[in-house]
């Protein structure tokens, strides 16, 4: 087929050219929203998954919904090493600056910047990567003390109030939530709870790895009153179906239940794979319909672009002992492994290898589904390690 009318999109946030089987949550966060913003009680939610399951896209497109429906939205991603005030600092004047525009807000919305402007220039001490321009003098008093946990809450009430005043809600979409550390992310936990008790219309809307429901937690305990975790997900058979018929049925070409299901069983649903499988299978079909032959030819090359891409970003990451415990790991298969048996396969003590352990988790490459288990946040991340270090000899190399 034309790789010019090529409709599939595979890539680290790149819109799909159908968004399959997320209209549930997509109507259930919209839902949620709307009751903010009119001081209803609800929670906010925190998307969770595995990588390539689709959360940024998701995330994304939540937020054009909430747009939509005239909610006000700042979108920030936390990379890991930046503080989050260094973060939200910049997008939160954006959205103040926003708000002093309505006649309505303006008062709290300056009241708002005023805020920020102490709250930056006490916290710089801090988090010496906070820049962000100041538009007004700091107010004495006002989320200028020095502390995270007291100065978010003021700040992020300020701008509550301007929200309300406004009569809309802010939301601040954060991506990749699991790299806030545990002290930054209690001190958010905290100053949004002030707010939802003060009844102000402003929250966060995350996404991230599956840790996050737990690492949450564990900041806060009454995490849970706040957010709910729904977990994103492969797609199941027919919204996979619909994620590789859809785009291809528009272009005006046909595909064969048969190639749709061998997709499907080559990617078991996941989205990323999805998206890499009908990119390559369009690629190499020649006729209309497309047909499981097709499929079959493309695979070598969409594994291929996955082992270049989607895995290759995160093995470059790793330091030698760092793939030689998640090779012990996929050694194993899919998982998740108990700890001991990861140690076992590498002939090692479980507590000499706690160190690797934690920088994995940290690196976001691991979680622990349950206490003492170890499962990879890639999917089919097994099969990847085992392609790029083939055979035996990563059990003899020395790290
Ligand atoms: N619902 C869906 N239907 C079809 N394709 C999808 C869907 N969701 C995501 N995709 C595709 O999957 C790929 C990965 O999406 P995305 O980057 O949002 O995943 P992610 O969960 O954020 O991954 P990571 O954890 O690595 O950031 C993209 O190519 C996107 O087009
Ligand atoms: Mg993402």
């Amino acid at each position: 087929m034309d790789p010019i009318r090529n409709p599939f999109a595979p890539g680290a946030g790149s819109p799909p050219p159908e968004l399959a089987g997320r209209s549930a949550v997509r109507r259930d966060v919209e839902i949620r929203l709307q009751r903010l913003r009119i001081n209803r009680p609800t929670k906010s939610v925190i998307l969770v998954g595995l990588r390539g399951v689709g959360k940024t896209v998701l995330l994304d497109q939540m937020r054009r919904d909430a747009e939509a429906g005239g909610i006000q939205t700042v979108r920030i991603e936390a990379p890991e090493n930046r503080s989050l005030p260094a973060l939200l600092a910049p997008s939160l004047r954006l959205a103040l600056l926003h708000l002093s525009k309505k006649e309505a807000a303006k008062d709290y919305a300056i009241r708002g910047l005023r805020a920020l402007a102490g709250f930056a220039s006490k916290l710089k001490i801090t988090y010496s990567d906070i820049e962000v321009g100041m538009d007004y003098d700091p107010e004495p008093g006002l989320a200028d003390n020095g502390d995270l946990e007291g100065d978010l809450s003021m700040l992020l009430q300020q701008i509550g109030a301007a929200a309300k005043a406004a009569g809309t809600a802010l939301v601040i979409f954060i991506d990749e939530l699991q790299y806030v550390l545990e002290p930054q992310m209690a001190a958010l936990i905290s100053a949004l709870h002030r707010c939802s008790q003060e009844q102000l219309p402003i929250t966060v809307l995350g996404a991230g790895l599956p840790q996050l429901r737990a690492r949450m937690g564990d900041a806060k305990s009454y995490a849970e009153r706040l957010f709910d975790f729904p977990e994103i997900g492969p797609l199941s058979a027919s919204d996979a179906t619909e994620a590789i018929v859809r785009p291809i049925n528009n272009e005006g070409i046909d595909i064969q239940p048969q190639a749709v299901q061998l997709i499907i069983d080559k990617t078991q649903g996941y989205p990323y794979f999805l998206q890499e499988w009908g990119k390559h299978t369009w690629n190499l079909a020649q006729d209309s319909p497309i047909q499981t032959s097709d499929v079959s030819n493309a695979s070598d090359e969409s594994i291929a672009a996955l082992d270049e891409s989607f895995f290759r970003v995160r093995f470059d990451r790793l330091t030698p002992a760092e793939k030689k415990y998640l090779r012990a790991m996929a050694d194993l298969g899919p998982g998740p492994h108990r700890s001991g048996d990861i140690s076992e396969q590498l002939g090692r003590k479980v507590s000499s290898l706690g160190p690797t352990r934690a920088s994995l988790l940290g690196k976001g490459m691991i979680w622990s589904p349950t206490h003492g288990d170890t499962a990879f946040t890639v999917p089919l991340f097994d099969e990847f390690m085992k392609r790029i270090m083939p055979g035996d000899n990563w059990k003899t190399a020395i790290t």
